[in-house]
Parts: structure tokens; C-alpha cells; sequence
């Protein structure tokens, strides 16, 4: 295939959804481009089409299908062209997404992406489609023979991370909690880690390769637990003090946390790894004991604050971010009123807010009536964001003369761009993940650099770039 005669295939792929599907197309390209592909972004031109997919939400799919329906014409002009559904609605749909689009070759579930490359090849060898479903792991193991891209850690795709110095490291598969309103166990399966050696391994590579910041996923990443063969236990913490000897390596970030496994041993060692970003993800959900029963999220909310105090007590200067659902079956105003209250007393550095989605397949669709009407979902879901944005821009305002440790990311997707003479309005984000805008010179990208917050949004700090760093990040 290295043949330079051979013309290469043109892939197009787009991804939904959260940062594991980002990973998983990076895992998914960095395959074929082995097999001669090379990456296109104009859709008209390509040979194979990718939708990476996310079932959390119905919006989410419901895009997908829009977008199949819109490439159906293409095909017809275009019959070689090959169209692929990967990732969590293809597990959910199976067969369904070819009776809607039957124009899609391959259906691949988060399981069996490694198989990519064979079932292009397959589904025009038997000019038939192709679906690869199958999630079976070796239970209660470590060994990842069968599990998605068990073998892939050499095979990645650089062009496909946030940026050249940026990368994500899976150190969970599945999840097993079972929250009724989700989706998530049904199609990626049982909660898995992977051995602490080769996700070591695995960050030294990408140290080689240029990366400064690893972010390790995984869907309860605090929960993280592997054994290697000499019998030693590793949590999350243990790895992170591993990750943190790399050289190199200079910020470390890990999503998303479970509030029942935020434990000591873990917040210790966020408040004495210097590298470790001092930033916890940890969706409450909804601040209404009864209806936490009802989500199965097994925490009351009396826990959830408790744990909030222990980080604020420990790491005083960590920031907090979490997600909620308004309008879950039998919220009533009172409970939603539980859910503010939460919101306003833990002072969260910003909240990501949902509209619940009854999804097929779980719980909370079988059991509970989605009771509660759009017009109060969309009026919570408001209510909630407004008051998140407040404190948002309340806790930016704190910052205002401070400088703090940014890594530069890259031109501000709201500037005019580098000029030419290289200076233009960059964006780069602190340890404890904020958002700065400031202007600068193109070199900076890539660096670390300390930012003096001179005016606060609810979303983003401006600022003034005061000095680089000449040495290793230390907070
Ligand atoms: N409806 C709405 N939001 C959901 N989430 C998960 N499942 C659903 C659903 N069925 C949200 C949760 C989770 C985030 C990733 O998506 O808040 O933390
Ligand atoms: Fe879904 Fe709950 Fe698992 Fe998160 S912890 S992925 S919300 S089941």
C-alpha cells in the first residue's frame, strides 16, 4: 500500500459525542491511514464517509440520520463510495440504522473498531453490508484480547488530536453503574481498566512524540482499579504518581469522576502532584435525594457535599465543574428547586445541563413516564444555566489580577486570526481549566506561558501574557 502510484483513498470522517468517541476516531484513522488512507475534509471528495457516533442524547442521534440522509445522494452518483456508522449508536441501532440508511456498508460498535480496515475491505469484496457488534470481553480480567484496539496503542493518529502537544489516554472501557437514565453500559459494556504498564507506556509515546498534556478517560475515571501479575493494586492516584515521573510529561488531566470513588488517597495526590491539573469533573446530576434514587446514582446529596468540602479543604484552589439533568421522570418543582440550591451553594467553576432523553434499553424508559413537559424541561434547563453562568463569571472575577499557568492552545477560535506578522489573539487553558484569550505571538502555541486575567466573562478570562516559562510547569 506504500506504493507511491497507488492513489491513496480519501477518508472523511466526523465525530459526536464525548472525548473517548474523539479518541476512538483518532484509534479508527490512525488504522486505515495504515492501510493507505489519507484524510480529506471536503465530504464530496471522499472515498469512505465515518460517523463516529454518540447515543446519550436522541439529538445526537437524530443528527446522524439527518446527515445519512443527506450523503444518500451521493452514493447514488458515486456507487464505490463506502459509508460507515461506528461507535455507540451503531451498537444501540444494529440492524436498524440499514433498514433507515440502506446505504451504509459497515455498522461497527464500540467493541470491534479495531475491524474497521477488514469490514471496508469485506463489505465491498461480498458487495454486502457489514455489522460488527459484538462486545464481549474477558470478564473480570485484564486481558484485552478482545476488547476494542486491545492492540492499538502503537497505531495512532496525530493529526487527529486536539493538537500536536495534546493527547487523550483511555484507562477505562464500559461502565458498570447503571444509572437508569443511561445508555453508556448497554453499548460499551463492563467497566474495564487497563493495565497501569501499558497506559505508562502508552504516555511515554506520546511524551516522544511531542505531547505535553494527556488527558486519561474514562466514564468513572476515579474508579480505576488494575492488578499486575506481581499481585500490586493500582488506583487511581498509583498511576497518576507513575504518570507524573515522566519526563516531559507536564500536565496531566483525568475525566470524568464518579463522587463515591473521590477518595483521600486520590485528592492527596492531586494536591501534592504539581503536574496534576487541579480540576475535578464530578456530575452531581441533580441535588434532590429522591430523585437521585430514582437516576440509581447511589449517593445522597448530604455525601455530594461532604465530598465537595474534603476537595475544598484539601485543594482549596481546585476547581469544580458538573453535569445535571433537569425534567428526569417525577422532577417536581420542588425537586428542581433542590438541584438550584445545590448549584448555588457549591460555587462549581461551570455545569454542563441536560434536558433528559428517554433512551431505549435503560431503566428509566421502562420504569418511569418521561412526565415532565419540554416547555419545563427547556425553562429548568434555563433556569439552571443562568444561575451556573453567574457564578461562572462570579468565580472568573476572583481571578482578575492574578496570573496564572496557561497552556497555549492555539489562535482564538474568535480573532481575525495571526497577522503577518505572526502576533495575533491566541486561547490556552490553566490547571484548573480555565479559559483565557489573550494576545500574543503564533511561537507561543504549544507553550506554557503565565497570563495575567485582566476581564472576566462567565466562559472566558482575558488576559495579558506577562512572562514564559522557562522551566517545567510546578502548579
Ligand atoms: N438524558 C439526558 N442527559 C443524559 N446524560 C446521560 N444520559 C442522559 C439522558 N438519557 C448526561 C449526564 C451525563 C452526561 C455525559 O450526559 O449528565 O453526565
Ligand atoms: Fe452513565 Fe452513570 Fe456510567 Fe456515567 S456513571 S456512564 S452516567 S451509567
Amino acid at each position: 500500500m506504500s506504493d507511491a502510484k497507488v492513489a491513496k483513498k480519501k477518508l472523511y470522517i466526523e465525530t459526536v459525542g464525548c472525548q473517548m468517541n474523539l479518541l476512538d476516531s483518532e484509534l479508527v484513522v490512525g488504522k486505515l491511514r495504515n492501510e493507505g488512507y489519507e484524510l480529506t475534509d471536503e465530504i464530496g471528495k471522499a472515498d469512505t464517509i465515518l460517523y463516529n457516533t454518540c447515543s446519550v442524547r436522541q439529538h445526537a442521534e437524530d443528527k446522524i440520520y439527518s446527515a445519512l440522509g443527506r450523503i444518500r445522494q451521493l452514493k447514488e452518483l458515486k456507487p464505490d463510495l463506502q459509508i460507515g456508522v461506528l461507535g455507540c449508536m451503531a451498537q444501540k441501532d444494529q440492524k436498524q440504522i440499514l433498514r433507515r440508511a440502506p446505504h451504509v456498508d459497515i455498522v461497527v460498535g464500540p467493541g470491534q473498531l479495531a475491524k474497521v480496515p477488514e469490514l471496508l475491505v469485506q463489505a465491498q469484496e461480498q458487495s454486502k453490508p457489514q455489522l460488527a457488534i459484538s462486545l464481549a470481553r474477558t470478564a473480570g480480567s485484564n486481558d484485552l484480547v478482545t476488547s476494542s484496539f486491545a492492540e492499538y496503542d502503537p497505531i495512532r493518529e496525530p493529526a487527529m488530536r486536539p493538537s500536536s502537544f495534546q493527547a487523550f489516554v483511555r484507562i477505562m472501557m464500559g461502565c458498570d453503574k447503571f444509572c437508569t437514565y443511561c445508555i453508556v453500559p448497554s453499548v460499551r459494556g463492563p467497566e474495564q481498566s487497563r493495565p497501569a504498564s501499558i497506559i505508562v507506556e502508552e504516555a511515554r509515546t506520546l511524551v516522544d512524540q511531542g505531547v505535553k498534556e494527556i488527558t486519561l478517560l474514562g466514564q468513572t475515571v476515579n474508579s480505576y482499579k488494575s492488578v499486575d501479575s506481581a499481585g500490586r493494586t493500582y488506583r487511581l492516584s498509583d498511576l497518576l504518581e507513575q504518570l507524573h515521573e515522566i519526563p516531559g510529561l507536564l500536565r496531566i488531566k483525568f475525566i470524568t469522576n464518579f463522587p463515591n470513588d473521590m477518595t483521600d488517597d486520590l485528592l492527596q495526590a492531586v494536591r501534592d502532584l504539581p503536574r496534576v491539573s487541579r480540576y475535578l469533573h464530578i456530575p452531581a446530576q441533580s441535588g434532590c435525594d429522591t430523585v437521585l434514587k430514582r437516576m440509581k446514582r447511589n449517593y445522597s446529596v448530604a455525601l455530594y457535599d461532604d465530598m465537595l468540602a474534603r476537595i475544598r479543604e484539601t485543594i482549596p484552589d481546585a476547581s469544580v465543574s458538573s453535569d445535571f439533568i433537569v425534567g428526569f421522570p417525577g422532577e417536581s418543582e420542588e425537586s428542581f428547586e433542590k438541584s438550584m440550591q445545590l448549584v448555588d451553594r457549591s460555587r462549581f467553576k461551570n455545569s454542563f445541563i441536560f434536558k433528559y432523553s428517554p433512551r431505549q434499553g435503560t431503566k428509566a424508559d421502562t420504569l418511569f413516564i418521561d412526565d415532565v413537559p419540554e416547555e419545563v424541561k427547556k425553562r429548568r434547563n434555563n433556569d439552571l444555566l443562568t444561575l451556573q453562568t453567574q457564578i461562572s463569571q462570579e468565580d472568573n472575577q476572583r481571578l482578575l489580577g492574578k496570573s496564572l499557568e496557561v497552556l497555549v492552545e492555539g489562535p482564538s477560535k474568535s480573532s481575525k486570526g495571526i497577522s503577518a506578522g505572526g502576533v495575533g489573539q491566541l486561547t490556552g487553558r490553566s490547571a484548573c481549566d480555565r479559559n483565557f484569550v489573550f494576545d500574543g505571538p503564533e511561537r507561543l502555541i504549544g507553550e506554557f506561558v503565565q497570563v495575567v486575567a485582566e476581564e472576566a466573562t462567565g466562559v472566558t478570562l482575558f488576559g495579558r501574557v506577562v512572562t514564559q516559562d522557562l522551566v517545567p510547569p510546578r502548579a
